[in-house]
């Protein structure tokens, strides 16, 4: 087969082939019918399948964020998402899915976390491996991404992470290999660098980490695509192992990669091999010769994204079982910002423009009996911009868009309040008028954000100018999503007519670079309404006089998001103020919370009951109110550790010192961090109570003792079994964690005290006992040795430690590497 595709290389001239090395367009590739080579379609992302520019405006199935399903810590559920991802990415007749996302969780501070599975290596490796092997068993093609050491968000594409060689072979490498040997068809590459200790390039042009390590060492033979806008050289990045550069068109390949050929600076095999790769891709996603692709028959979605919701739910604290709520609940507060507008998706690459979306309120009131009423109280804005203007108030909007000479070229229509509007070559400048008529009496608020180089005018008064030039950073920065801009207060007596606002913003047409050239402006507005205290006052009213107050709190757009981090795992606003009050106002409380990553929790031990409920996707609130009656389980146990405080927390600032994240913590990543320094998290690593009770009755182990081969690693490693019992009065899921304890080295390498070796859900009745059987994997025993670059398992006495969190030890069982 391989000798065929080089065969077919061999008539395409040089132009032709580098021509196929760079996106046609940001989501479709070329074609080269001459050889049989189909365009192949790509697509974002990780919670949802989005479609490309064609389609991305028609719906997608907005599925639970990636935290969201990784904390049910199931494999085959897992799958049963790869399977859904593949039928709803042949729906929308894309080729690859950009996802998963296999970086780790290791701040929780990163802007990007809802996005990636966990804090711990082992468990990504596993539910990586599980979605990779699911999503292209259906012969769509996965992503894995961001090759490597794309933690965080904060100046991402400038960066350089510093891993040492053993951190990298033992924590970051692990999830990598596992999708590998999965059999991923591609992997992207990140927008950081990396300095492995030998070579510091930026991760497109990192000829160690991607021609020796991954096409080399690990025998990748499939396509490493750059991440959008990434590539930013021509004969570095070709020669490093780089395949593909996205976006297209444009960019630093191109008719520059042919010039670079015939310098002699990028040998011409190095390019045929990449079109080689490429036609392989075509031949496994069906876009060879003739379009083999069929579609997928995927689960109904209404039920596995109502279902994998409450799989993941969290159950963190519940007193005197006031979860599920009691059949004599006859009226429900459901209060908090999040309540009255979830956060169902994170921001940024991973959003879909979902179906539908039920929220708490519509999915609480369909789950609950008739005659249960549901009073929704907001309890206090907390964010920091408006909301975008309404068209009731917008009352005029025109855009006109002028060439070079001043020449009006365009007239775009004005789509709301907000708008992102691309403009063709040659637009210059772009000229918006706009009224807004404010009708209620009292103080209004109005926000007037442009990206780039601006004059903005609020009734002809110029509220803010710029020369700032916009460029592909404000995208990836995410700045383009919450502009900042200029507040004014604008007062209507009582009594008064409406009072028209005139606004206008002259702006210099942006250049996105690989995202194209445009204008991206913003009109936000908050009529007069009641201030943060009264709207909590309000709620306190609603708990008092309710049976049960469900009070929703979490994140929004402002604070979750690609292009960001976190400066703070505090809740936004006054929530949690909110929390204490409504829980001091009825001891019937229990508490949501909705984010994807870690926010601190102060109150966790004072209210009654706590639920983590994650970004839900379009199916949020029928799978909150599953939860939160009873009539499903919550399953999930946390796949980070949850911090008390900001001082516990072992890497809590993002920011690159010197433009490098040092990561010399080395393996002591999330809640081995804890156990080396003895914290108490608020939560650990793998906790969750769910409705039912178990009892881990007994483990034992295959054999006593074990010897390592000459590869470094045991030739039979452990396996345990396991007998729990379901003790409740519930039919239950549980996880069953298997926690390694090494000796220590006699080299000295430091270990952690605790690492996740294995893990298996189970289902039991009331009652019921059941086994599971658990495989140690030989690499889970064994130490990356730098000083031998090779794996070696240490002799001595290890122990594994059963269990239900990474602190609730039941059983811990011995044997011997000789
Ligand atoms: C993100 C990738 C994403 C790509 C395409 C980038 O900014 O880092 O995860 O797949 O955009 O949207």
């Amino acid at each position: 087969m391989t000798s065929d595709l080089h065969q077919r290389v061999t008539r395409l001239s040089l132009e032709d082939k580098a021509r196929l090395l760079t996106g046609r367009t940001g989501w479709v590739l070329h074609a080269a019918t001459e050889i049989g080579l189909l365009p192949i379609t790509v697509s974002d992302g990780p919670a949802g399948v989005r479609g490309t520019e064609a389609t991305q405006d028609e719906h997608s199935a907005g599925l639970p964020s990636p935290t969201a399903v990784a904390a049910a810590w199931d494999t085959e559920l897992m799958e049963r998402v790869g399977r859904f991802f593949a039928a709803e990415a042949r729906r929308k007749d894309v080729d690859v899915v950009l996802a998963p996302v296999l970086n780790l969780h290791r701040s929780p501070a990163g802007g990007r976390h809802f996005e990636c599975f966990s804090e711990d290596p082992h468990l990504t490796a596993e539910l990586g491996a599980a979605f990779v092997r699911a999503v292209q068993g259906e012969g769509v093609g996965a992503c894995p991404k961001h090759f490597i050491g794309n933690e965080t968000e904060h100046e991402r594409t400038g960066y350089v992470s510093r891993i040492d060689e053993r951190t990298l072979r033992e924590v970051y490498l692990p999830p990598f290999e596992a999708v590998l040997d999965a059999g991923a068809w591609t992997i992207m590459a990140a927008y950081n660098g990396v300095d492995d200790g030998v070579e510091t390039s930026t991760m497109t042009e990192h000829r160690r980490l991607l021609t020796d390590l991954l096409k080399g060492e690990l025998g990748f033979d499939g396509v490493v695509f750059s991440d959008w806008a990434a590539t930013r050289s021509t004969a570095p990045s070709a020669d490093a192992g780089l395949d593909i550069v996205m976006p297209g068109p444009g960019g630093p390949w191109g008719r520059v990669l042919v010039d670079a050929v015939h310098a002699g600076e990028v040998d011409e095999s190095v390019i045929d091999d990449k079109v080689v790769r490429l036609l392989r891709l075509a031949g496994r996603v069906g876009k060879l010769d003739r379009d083999t692709t069929t579609a997928v028959e995927g689960e109904g979605e209404r039920v596995i994204l109502r279902e994998v919701g409450s799989r993941g739910h969290v159950l963190l604290r519940n007193e005197g079982d006031v979860l599920p709520l009691s059949d004599s609940v006859r009226t429900v507060a459901l209060i908090g910002p999040n309540a009255v507008d979830a956060y169902t998706q994170g921001g940024g690459s991973a959003h879909v423009n979902a179906k539908y979306l039920v929220d708490p309120a519509e999915g609480l009131r369909e789950v609950l009996p008739e005659n249960v009423e549901v009073t929704l109280v907001r309890g206090g804005d907390p964010r920091r911009l408006l909301p975008v203007v309404t068209a009731e108030h917008l009352t005029e909007a025109d855009l006109t868009l002028y060439d070079g000479d001043g020449e009006a070229i365009d007239l775009p229509e004005v789509p709301g309040g907000a708008f992102h509007i691309n403009a063709r070559e040659g637009t210059e400048r772009a000229e918006l008028v706009a009224s807004l008529t404010l009708t209620e009496p009292g103080t209004h608020r109005v926000e007037v954000a442009a990206v780039g180089a601006h004059t903005i005018r609020v009734d002809g008064e110029i509220v803010s100018e710029s020369d700032h030039r916009a460029s592909v950073d404000d995208i990836l920065e995410s700045r383009h999503a919450h502009p900042e801009g200029p507040r004014v207060e604008i007062e209507v007596p009582e009594g008064a007519e409406p009072r028209t606002v005139g606004i206008g913003v002259d702006m210099e047409v942006g250049d996105f670079g690989g995202f194209g050239r445009g204008v991206i402006v913003q009109i936000r507005h908050a009529p007069p309404g009641p201030t943060v205290e009264e709207e909590i006052q309000e709620a306190v009213r609603a708990a008092e006089t309710s049976d049960a107050a469900i009070v929703v709190v979490g994140t929004n757009n402002e604070v979750e998001s690609e292009g960001y981090d976190r400066p703070t795992l505090d809740l936004p606003g006054s929530q949690d103020e909110l929390v204490r009050r409504v829980c001091a106002a009825n001891p019937n409380t229990a508490v949501v919370v909705n984010a994807g990553a870690p926010v601190l929790l102060p109150w966790l031990d004072e209210v009654p009951a706590v639920l983590w409920s994650w970004f839900g996707g379009q199916e949020y609130g029928h799978a909150l109110a599953d939860t939160l009656t009873g009539r499903a389980e919550p399953t999930g146990r946390l796949p980070w550790t949850l911090p008390r405080d900001h001082d516990d927390v072992p890497i809590l600032d993002t920011h690159p010192v010197d433009g490098v994240h040092d990561y010399d913590e080395g393996v002591f990543v999330g809640h081995r961090a804890y156990d080396r320094d003895g914290i108490e998290p608020h939560r650990p690593f793998g906790f969750g109570l769910g409705y039912t009770d178990w009892r881990i009755d007994d483990a034992a182990l295959s054999a006593p003792h074990t010897t390592a081969g000459p590869d470094g690693l045991v030739t039979e490693p452990p396996t345990i079994t396991v007998t729990l019992t379901n003790t409740g009065r519930r039919p239950g899921h549980h996880v069953v964690q298997v926690y390694l304890e090494p000796p220590v080295d006699e080299d000295g390498l430091p270990r952690p005290p605790r690492s996740l070796a294995a893990f298996a859900s189970v289902r039991a009745a009331p009652g019921e006992t059941v086994t599971a059987h658990l495989d140690v994997p030989p690499r889970a025993l064994a130490i990356w040795d730098p000083a031998e670059h090779a794996r070696r398992t240490p002799e001595g006495a290890y122990h594994l430690a059963v269990g239900s969190s990474s602190r609730a030890i039941a059983h811990r069982l011995s044997f011997d590497v000789r």
